[in-house]
């Protein structure tokens, strides 16, 4: 395979590269005066609204790039991920994240066999299981109900369930089903994070869920044996089968690892570990804290977008043009970022999800055929909750780099709070917010408009916008269960349409191998010179000499 097959090599692709000149003539100060432009760049769909005219496109940009998704057989490759086709080819495997969130009665075929029943006959189990946890039927070894539950898992184990908890802890709806339970997570390995998923539990009264798609995942695994010691030292070892459930594809490891496969939750390989949080790696650990119909809301909410996303023709489809759009940031306007940044405290967790999301899905160097990018792919993450995130890092979006940024709103606040004589609430203050930094972002100020408000001449420089700077804006209605389902299916249909366009295979993660192979040279080593005196050997004298200041202050 050559680069004349990257889509980079196609007519539409070297259009739009030609036409970046004429963007680069326009001003969003001046574009954001087109009545007709910006009703154009306005779309609706189930309370959601997306404004995306201040991107820096014209309608002609638009054209172009629907010109782009029809040559990169943008529609025949969503249609084989609905179909439940091989697309992650490297893997060998479907892509069937929107068949966990699928309604009861739908077909979707993976190999020839329904996994829609799979999928419905697991959440059935987790509907149970939790009822039976939440009204005390299932009881812990010593009789005691279980009130508290800690997910023991890392990366797309962990991420998405935790994104969605802190949300739905602000919503009223759910934080009354969860009546003071708490719902816990441990990731890291680090033993930090193993004494404060913990502090302040009691064993009798915990139920800890190991979520781990493969069951091999060393933090995740070395965290689960050292939470079964914290419940066996406590309870004996037969509690495990009350205290420890799992939720993995490998049901044959759950049992090695001495969990009952009775208490096991499965899901499959046609899930990716970040697209997994519909699966009983999220539903299992929501469920226990909200109940099943709360969870069943957030399925609800993200099959509407799915819907949404293979239903749509492409100029109302939102993910569709979410995607577009980040297309034309990265490889077109070669802006390497991107801002997440939710006005809402409860998506605190979100940024961290879609980093994790985005940048393992489409952090590629080839493409689907093996052929390396002659173009800029993938785009960097990152992003705060508004208003914290302005007095932190928006000086440099304002006046610094250009980084294009999603901003996320909500109309309803959750938690309204109106003060006595205040005619401002906290929520109108945070969505003044919210509406004036787009603009603030995209007109910019000018040395004029400086002078005119008799600025001094030595400050002007410095408080000069250049603006220009490219957002978009997501009205939600609020932020339910359903809500946050149609946030999150928005986001992960985004990045593959990104991924879709590029050409690359969004859906495998061959990047995180090599740092794990070397870990384990490294724990062996460790393990060796503890146990045997043998010397550090292998590495180069940086790491060597690392490892040995390590050994050296860690002397048992
Ligand atoms: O970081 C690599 C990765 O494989 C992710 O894709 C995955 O979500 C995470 O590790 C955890 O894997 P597992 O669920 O198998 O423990």
């Amino acid at each position: 395979m050559a680069s004349t097959n990257l889509i980079s090599a196609t007519e539409e692709w070297k259009c739009l590269r030609e036409h970046v000149a004429d963007v680069d003539k326009t001003h969003l100060r001046n574009l954001l005066k087109n009545e007709a432009r910006c009703e154009s760049m306005t779309v609706e769909f189930d309370g959601i609204i997306l404004d995306y005219s201040r991107q820096r496109i014209t309608q002609e940009t638009v054209k172009k790039l629907f010109k782009l998704a029809e040559v990169a057989h943008l529609k025949e490759k969503i249609d084989k991920m609905y179909n439940g086709d091989h697309i992650n080819v490297t893997e060998n495997r479907s892509v069937l994240h929107i068949a966990l969130r699928a309604a009861r009665d739908t077909i979707i075929n993976c190999d020839g066999k329904n996994v829609v029943d799979d999928v419905w006959q697991v959440l059935d189990k987790i509907g149970e299981f939790s009822e039976r946890v939440r009204t005390g039927a299932w009881v812990g070894a010593t009789g005691k109900s279980l009130k508290d539950v800690v997910a023991v898992g890392i990366g797309g184990s962990f991420l998405g369930p935790l994104f969605v908890h802190s949300a739905l802890q602000t919503d009223p709806e759910a934080a009354q089903c969860a009546n003071g339970r708490q719902l816990r997570f441990l990731a890291n390995v680090d033993p930090v994070d193993v004494a404060r998923s913990i502090n302040g539990l009691n064993p009798e009264t915990t139920l800890v869920v190991v979520v781990s798609k493969t069951f091999t995942t060393a933090e995740t695994m070395l965290n689960a044996r050292t939470l079964r010691t914290w419940i066996t030292s406590a309870l004996g070892s037969e509690a495990v089968a009350k205290h420890m459930v799992a939720v993995s594809t490998n049901l044959k490891l759950v049992k090695e690892f001495g969990i009952d496969p009775q208490n096991a939750f499965a899901f499959w390989d046609w899930v990716g570990g970040r697209y997994s949080v519909c699966s009983a790696v999220g539903a299992l650990p929501l469920s226990l804290q909200y109940g099943f119909p709360i969870v069943s809301k957030f399925l609800e909410g993200a099959r509407s977008i799915d819907n949404h996303f293979h239903t749509t023709p492409f100029e109302k489809n939102i993910p569709v043009l979410l995607g577009l759009l980040s297309v034309w940031n990265v490889s077109f306007l070669g802006y390497p970022a991107r801002a997440i940044l939710p006005y809402t405290q409860a998506l605190e967790k979100f940024a961290p999800h879609i980093q994790q999301l985005s940048m393992e899905s489409n952090g590629k160097g080839v493409s689907i055929d093996g052929v390396p990018l002659n173009f800029e792919a993938g785009e960097i993450d990152f992003g705060e909750p508004g208003t914290n995130g302005q007095h932190s890092f928006y000086q440099l979006i304002h006046q610094g780099r250009v980084i294009p940024c999603d901003f996320i709103g909500i109309v309803k606040s959750q938690q309204p709070i109106y003060l006595q004589g205040e005619v401002v609430s906290n929520h109108d203050e945070l969505m003044s917010n919210f509406f004036a930094q787009p603009d603030a972002l995209a007109c910019g100020k000018t040395p004029e408009e400086l002078r005119n408000e008799k600025v001094s001449d030595h400050l002007v420089a410095h408080k000069t916008f250049s603006g220009n700077r490219p957002s978009l804006s997501i009205l939600l209605p609020s932020l339910t269960a359903y809500n946050v389902g149609q946030l999150l299916a928005m986001y992960e249909h985004r990045i593959a349409v990104q991924g879709f366009i590029w050409g690359i295979n969004s859906f495998d993660q061959w990047g995180v191998e090599l740092g794990k192979s070397l870990a384990s040279r490294v724990r062996a080593q460790l393990n060796l010179s503890r146990t045997e005196g043998k010397p550090v050997e292998g590495f180069n004298p940086s790491t060597t000499m690392l490892i040995k200041r390590y050994l050296k202050e860690n002397a048992p």
